[in-house]
């Protein structure tokens, strides 16, 4: 069960090497919860040792609570799971949802969603500059962070969003985040929305949805239109909703940006009736058509509207940041919710950002992005042209995917699904719909990555599509 070798040589004591023997032991699974040890008599005699000396080392580890003795049930490791050291990592995988989470784990392939140029990342720079940071962080002596992230940082995004997307604020409405997810759980918790209902946007971005029901908000889907969230129809459904949560610069996933109007009559709602909005800014400037719209805090002047920003798709989503500007009224309310439930991520990550911002690699970045992604859509839609899979299904771009309109009836999912034969990794349009029966079938053709030489990974799609057909 377990094998001590005791070195009488040693200089550590033959009670200590009993201890360390057991407690390796039991660190790695040989001994499992509620095993039982040998009594100390046992061992002593087992091992030619003075009952004593074991003694001591049974007394240690009850000491470090890895042992129990309880009378008559005797001397047992304290039943709590100890990671084996044989187990299985992929045994550990949760049960999420299939279509979104494979992508966690797998190697990026052609067409997969959410990820920025893999071959573009500036690595020079930013290995320069967190390498700096990292040492700077090593250099300054412990404290605990500003739980609503770095000074510095807060200061860079302020002077930046007020350019790039036309929002004036104060370094002290800015909180610094893990990116838009654990923005959205901050908001939902601070602004205390439980069992109130929310507009979400109809077909619309995944883990918004699941991460209402979370925390105990009921999402209501409204539907979008050419002119984005349809709002009229928002308060049909439910005009007494706390709160609306909208992609206005460019939809998640079907690319169109919230009309004028619309912009004026959510503002207007939210204002008359004391509701939140959050404005989910996923691709923040990277509009490749022209200039990007300003944001919708840009134009509300009630401070209704939380923004979130996020560099996971102007930068890389490795870096998990991301960034929330509250109304004035809000950001007491939010730095009690930073430093009380989701405080700031590492400095070291903050002030790498900040310094990538401030020497202008950031805006450097972006602009190459823009020149880059909008060649990669122009090649990919002539792809899709000499292929010949714009003759089965329709496609058009938005944001940084193109959507392929699967003819009515065909599967999205088992589609995306064959892609893969092909090494080829489309998302599937209607799991983004809060329900599936009133979803249309496409295919979503993220191309930041998409480099084709040739356009062999539009005539395999185009093969999928045929064998669907049939
Ligand atoms: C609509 C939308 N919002 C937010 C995000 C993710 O943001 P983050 O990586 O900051 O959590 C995504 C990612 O794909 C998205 O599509």
């Amino acid at each position: 069960m377990f094998d001590i070798r005791l070195d009488r040589l040693s200089k550590a004591s033959l009670s200590q090497q009993i201890q360390d023997g057991i407690t390796a032991a039991i660190r790695d699974g040989r001994l499992g919860p509620d095993a039982r040890l040998p009594s100390w008599r046992d061992l002593a005699s087992q091992l030619g040792v003075a009952r004593g000396t074991v003694r001591a080392a049974y007394g240690r580890l009850a000491d470090d609570m890895l042992i129990s003795t309880a009378g008559s049930a005797g001397t047992r490791v304290v039943g709590r799971p100890v990671r084996s050291a044989k187990q299985d990592p992929s045994s550990d995988t949760p049960p999420l949802p299939e279509f979104f989470f494979r992508s966690y784990t797998a190697r990026v392939k052609t067409f997969q969603m959410g990820v920025p140029a893999q071959d573009e990342f500036p690595v020079t720079p930013w290995s320069r500059i967190i390498t700096n940071a990292a040492k700077a962080s090593a250099l300054t002596p412990a404290r605990y962070p500003d739980p609503r992230g770095e000074y510095d940082l807060r200061k860079e995004i302020a002077a930046y969003i007020a350019i790039a997307r036309g929002v004036s604020c104060m370094p002290s409405q800015i909180i610094i985040t893990n990116g838009y997810v654990s923005a959205l759980g901050l908001a939902a918790r601070v602004l205390q929305l439980e069992g109130k209902h929310a507009w979400i946007e109809d077909p619309g971005y995944p883990l918004t949805r699941i991460a209402l029901g979370l925390v105990g908000v009921k999402a209501v889907p409204v539907g979008v239109d050419g002119e984005g969230l349809n709002v009229q129809f928002g308060l049909a459904v439910a005009a007494d909703a706390a709160l609306a949560i909208v992609t206005p610069g460019q939809q998640a996933p079907l690319g169109m940006t919230l009309s004028l109007r619309r912009r004026q009559d959510l503002l207007a709602w939210a204002a008359k009736n004391n509701r939140w909005i959050i404005e989910d800014d996923y691709l923040g400037e990277l509009q490749l058509n022209g200039r990007a719209a300003p944001a919708l805090a840009a134009i509300d002047e009630s401070g209704r509207v939380i923004h979130i920003g996020t560099f996971s798709k102007t930068i890389s989503p490795m870096i998990r940041l991301g960034f929330m500007i509250v109304p004035p009224s809000l950001s007491a309310a939010f730095s009690e919710g930073a430093a009380s439930i989701a405080p700031a991520p590492s400095p070291v990550v903050q002030m790498a950002i900040s310094e990538f911002v401030r020497e202008g690699h950031y805006l450097r970045h972006l602009r190459r992005m823009k020149r880059l992604y909008s060649a990669r859509r122009d090649l990919l839609l002539r792809h899709i042209t000499s292929s010949g899979l714009d003759r089965l299904a329709g496609a058009n771009a938005a944001g940084t995917t193109v959507i392929l309109n699967l003819p009515v009836g065909m599967r999205d999912r088992v589609v995306a699904e064959a892609a893969q034969k092909y090494d080829l990794y489309p998302g599937a349009l209607s799991p983004w719909y809060a329900s599936e029966p009133s979803s249309r079938p496409a295919l979503l053709l993220n191309f930041t990555n998409y480099d084709g030489r040739t356009d062999a990974p539009c005539i395999a799609l185009a093969k999928v599509l045929n064998e669907h057909a049939a």
